[in-house]
């Protein structure tokens, strides 16, 4: 799918099952390879960065089956080797393997790892990290070489929050000799669900879901199956499509726990929200207004992988808003898209204001990354006449399948017959 062509303008209704996680399930994928034996990884998204990490995964000796979403990794075999650097460099991800692998082979030699264009997005806290744990890196220019002959536990305390840092030392750390402490580390849902991981295999780990994470070493892993949790940002993206269009949707496993302040901005904007076990409800029958001031933060706060599809809506509400984003420096990029749609927005630095008007209408558009793309679809849908977005490539990073999503909550949308080509990851078989 390379384009989707929309008609929009209509209320939603219908109902969505939420998929597994990414950002669940490239760690876990990821620490599958600290297990000498097989893992069973159930609820995996197949969205394409599952993909280039299966085949990075492969490169590395893996064998791998899939049976439906259900991912069986076999690590038994695996040894050091080079890693495909159009993998490495599509997906900011791959450096998740890093931490791991040095724990199972004590050398590897990677580039630099790429992703969205959000922001700069360095690796210095994984690699400080790494070297406090007895792992020697030279840099080169495109990538770099580390090598370790035993990593040990240290005291690391992060100068800042990082969910990739947090997950990358706590990979190292689980068969490192000795005691790790991560000292002001993410608190995000799926650390929680890599540390479940960990421990159902046998790792030690202590404070999970916390600031402070203890880790005792030990000597192996063992075999284990385990269930990715469903997406909170999938989740979170439709109930942003809610906000965009109106309507009555139901969120078919999406995870209520981990998505209070997503669901309290959705009511401050007027949406009614009811949480279950089964999933999330949401109605937005009247006009939404802006909410009081949006600000992105570190879990448990407003996610800032939400922050465009809640931009989104906020074109549409009424009155004016503001939203400011902290993690990332370059996460406004679709403000000029939807200022072609008609959305009344001005930037300023790290934050926006948004005159919220009665409609946008339909256009060409081109998604730049992942989370943006997404927010696209969303504007289109709620955008008044025929919108196609270009580049889907980029949503498929994250979302299974948001056309066939947003067709089952009401949406006129359709693959673009012209554009259809699969992308290479996704021709792939295991
Ligand atoms: C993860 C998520 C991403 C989410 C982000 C923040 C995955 C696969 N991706 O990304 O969807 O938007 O958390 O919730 O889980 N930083 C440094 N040096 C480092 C590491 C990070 O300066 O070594 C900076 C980043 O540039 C950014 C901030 O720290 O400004 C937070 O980044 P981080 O939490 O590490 O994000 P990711 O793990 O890349």
């Amino acid at each position: 799918m390379d384009a989707i062509q929309i008609y929009g303008g209509n209320c939603l209704k219908g109902q969505v099952k939420i998929q597994g996680s990414k950002n669940a399930a490239l760690p876990i994928l990821a620490a599958a390879l600290l297990i000498n034996g097989v893992c069973e990884i159930e609820n995996c998204p197949m969205i394409s960065d599952v993909y280039h990490m299966l085949r990075l995964m492969e490169s590395l000796c893996c064998t791998i089956d899939r049976d439906g979403h259900t991912i069986r990794v076999d690590a038994s075999a695996v040894s050091r080797c080079d890693m495909p650097s159009d993998s490495v460099c599509v997906m900011r991800s791959s450096i998740m393997l890093l931490g791991a692998l040095l724990a199972r082979t004590g050398s590897v030699s990677m580039q630099y790892p790429g992703g969205c264009v959000i922001g700069k997005r360095p690796i210095d806290l994984h690699l400080q990290g790494l070297r406090r744990m007895g792992v020697v890196i030279q840099e080169r220019e495109d990538g770099f070489d580390a090598e370790t002959k035993e990593l040990t536990g240290a005291i690391h305390r992060l100068p800042f929050v990082s969910v990739g840092a947090t997950e990358n030392l706590i990979l190292a750390s689980v068969l490192a000799k000795g005691d790790t402490v991560i000292q002001n580390a993410a608190q995000e849902p799926e650390i929680t669900a890599l540390c479940g991981f960990l421990q159902k295999a046998g790792a030690d780990i202590e404070g999970a879901g916390t600031k402070t994470l203890r880790i005792r070493g030990v000597e192996k892993l063992h075999e284990v199956t385990y269930r990715v949790p469903a997406d909170r940002i999938v989740a979170g993206t439709y109930l942003a499509a809610c906000l965009c269009c109106g309507g009555e949707i139901f969120l078919k496993a999406a995870p209520c726990m981990q998505m209070k302040a997503v669901s309290a901005a959705a009511s401050s904007m007027g949406a009614e929200i009811g949480e279950s076990e089964e999933g999330l409800f949401a109605a937005c029958r009247e006009r939404r207004v802006m909410p009081p001031g949006l600000v992105t933060e570190c879990y448990p706060g407003f996610p800032t992988d939400l922050q465009s599809a809640f931009l989104a809506a906020m074109t549409l509400a009424d009155g004016e808003g503001v939203l400011e984003e902290t993690i990332f420096e370059n996460r406004f990029r679709i403000v000029p898209q939807l200022q072609q749609m008609g959305a009344k927005i001005q930037c300023q630095n790290n934050r926006v204001c948004v005159s919220g008007v009665e409609r946008l209408h339909g256009t060409n558009l081109v998604a730049e990354e992942l989370r943006g793309g997404a927010a696209l679809v969303l504007a289109g849908s709620a955008a008044e006449g025929r919108s196609v977005i270009k580049n889907c490539h980029f949503i498929e990073r994250g979302y299974e399948d948001i056309c066939q999503d947003m067709c089952s909550l009401g949406v006129k949308c359709e693959v673009r017959k012209e554009f259809l080509s699969q992308p290479k990851a996704l021709t792939k078989k295991f």
